[in-house]
């Protein structure tokens, strides 16, 4: 790791904004009110066999009532910016057609409350609850049709918010859309397919810049906004200096961050992606590149976890997505693992900001999301609340590190503002920045969310950029 020269205290830039994130469906509940039509994730949860407690977003954190509470609490905490998305199937109940106008009105009312305490909206158009009825009509993304149907949803919303909306989220981790839906089906449509991830991850981009594009020609001139997307990428370091375990980590790290940032930044897919998948994957046309490449002002990166790569033994006769990408993964000796059993590694999340930058030629980045949660069981933990604590603070200076190395990093999402639905996980992981007591709906800042609120007003400055605050923390 280069060594910086201390200049303790830390400060960011002073442009740096300071965010918190949700999604609609893990929050709002009020699922049959204000005119909102069913989503796939409503169907998934009501099967009754995709969460592990069994639970739904019927109520989620009641936030659709409590919106106002929920503003105010980010404003005692100095939120700079709220990332929130909005439920396509409260705009338009059917996915296209008429529009709901107790939907306008709601995010209306939640954007307007925003701007008078002076915070940002950053507005999601598409965090995976996709209206049903464009599921049984079309088979939602699997549909070439998708695309257009989502750029005239896109279209409504620009219109109706986009005197107050400058910041502008097309598609949530297009990455999990197509892999945990329609790969490993974990996550709503459920789908097993070796071919449909493909498809899914082609009509999500195609979907993207093609709503990018008519918000840059009709939009961005009057309303000065900006639009961008935000992507997973967890790292992966190689295990071993071999070659083929190096080769290993660059196709891991392209099978999937670069699969949805190379067509955007570089105009296709990325070439070893190409090789290994023939015509299983699709192909952009000439104007769908032009479109491409031109969609984007900004990447969002949702960064949670890293790993080891390394060459696999021997290569089974399966071709899914994973048996696809050929990768092994292990984790480090030294690395710790949250409740989620992921790896946290701090110094991952410097190392894909300097991946990004250098392959895409330093674009403008921000973290949209970044955060830890725990058991709501694991009640020590959730008590004192260092450790999520430790895990902002150490993630800020992997940052702040990328920052002095000369990474375009504009601003820093921390999920989330509350304990929410963690899809198949239900609410058995809490990753809020405030607990929520889901008998009650009382919310409740918590150590690391009074800490957060603190560094975003000293922009940082509170961060101890030698050892990330905390004497004991290993790497
Ligand atoms: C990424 C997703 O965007 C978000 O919805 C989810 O809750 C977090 N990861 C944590 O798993």
């Amino acid at each position: 790791r280069n060594k910086i020269e201390s200049s303790k205290p830390v400060r960011f830039p002073e442009t740096f904004i300071w965010g918190v994130a949700t999604s609609s469906y893990q929050i709002e509940g009020a699922i049959d009110e204000g005119g909102r039509g069913k989503t796939i994730w409503d169907n998934f949860c009501h099967q009754g066999i995709h969460i592990s407690d069994n639970s739904t977003g019927d109520v989620a954190c009641d936030h659709y009532h409590r919106m106002k509470e929920d503003v105010a609490m980010m404003k005692q905490l100095n939120i700079e910016a709220y990332r929130f998305s909005i439920a396509w199937s409260r705009i338009l109940p059917n996915g296209t057609g008429g529009v709901n106008q107790a939907g306008v009105d709601f995010y209306n009312d939640l954007i307007d409350t925003l701007v008078g305490h002076g915070i940002e909206p950053w507005v999601t158009l598409y965090h995976w609850d996709l209206p049903e009825a464009l599921q049984v009509k079309y088979g939602g993304w699997l549909d070439p049709r998708i695309v257009d149907v989502f750029a005239e949803y896109a279209q409504v919303c620009f219109l109706a918010f986009g005197d107050r909306v400058k910041n502008w989220i097309t598609i949530n981790e297009a990455w999990t859309v197509s892999v945990n839906g329609f790969s490993t089906g974990i996550h709503a449509p459920g789908h097993l397919s070796s071919t449909e991830p493909y498809q899914v991850g082609h009509h999500l981009l195609l979907a993207h810049s093609k709503a990018a594009s008519i918000y840059k020609s009709f939009f961005q001139l009057r309303q000065k906004g900006r639009i961008g997307i935000a992507n997973c990428g967890d790292f992966r370091y190689p295990r071993t200096d071999r070659p083929e375990d190096r080769e290993a980590a660059e196709r891991a790290m392209l099978f999937q961050f670069g699969w949805f940032t190379d067509p955007l930044l570089l105009g296709d897919y990325p070439p070893i992606m190409r090789q290994l998948l023939g015509d299983r994957l699709p192909s952009f046309t000439e104007d769908n590149r032009a479109e491409l490449v031109n969609s984007t002002d900004f990447i969002g990166l949702n960064y949670y976890s890293s790993f080891l790569a390394s060459k696999p033994a021997f290569k089974t006769a399966d071709n899914s997505y994973w048996a696809d990408m050929y990768v092994d993964f292990s984790g480090d000796a030294k690395w710790t693992t949250n409740d989620m059993g992921w790896y946290v590694v701090p110094d991952g999340l410097r190392e894909m900001l300097l991946w990004i930058s250098k392959r895409y030629r330093n674009p403008l980045l921000f973290i949209t999301e970044n955060g830890t949660a725990e058991k709501d069981d694991n009640l020590e933990l959730v008590k004192q609340d260092e450790r999520r604590r430790v895990f902002f603070e150490s993630h800020l200076r992997a940052c702040y590190d990328a920052i002095v190395q000369g990474v375009s990093l504009g601003g820093y999402f921390a999920w989330s503002l509350m304990d929410n639905f963690e899809w198949q996980f239900g609410y058995t992981r809490r990753f809020g920045l405030c607990s929520v007591n889901f008998q009650t709906m009382e919310r409740t800042p918590k150590m690391s969310g009074q800490w957060y609120g603190a560094t975003a007003l000293a922009n940082g400055a509170n961060i101890d950029i030698e050892n990330g605050g905390n004497k004991n923390w290993q790497h």
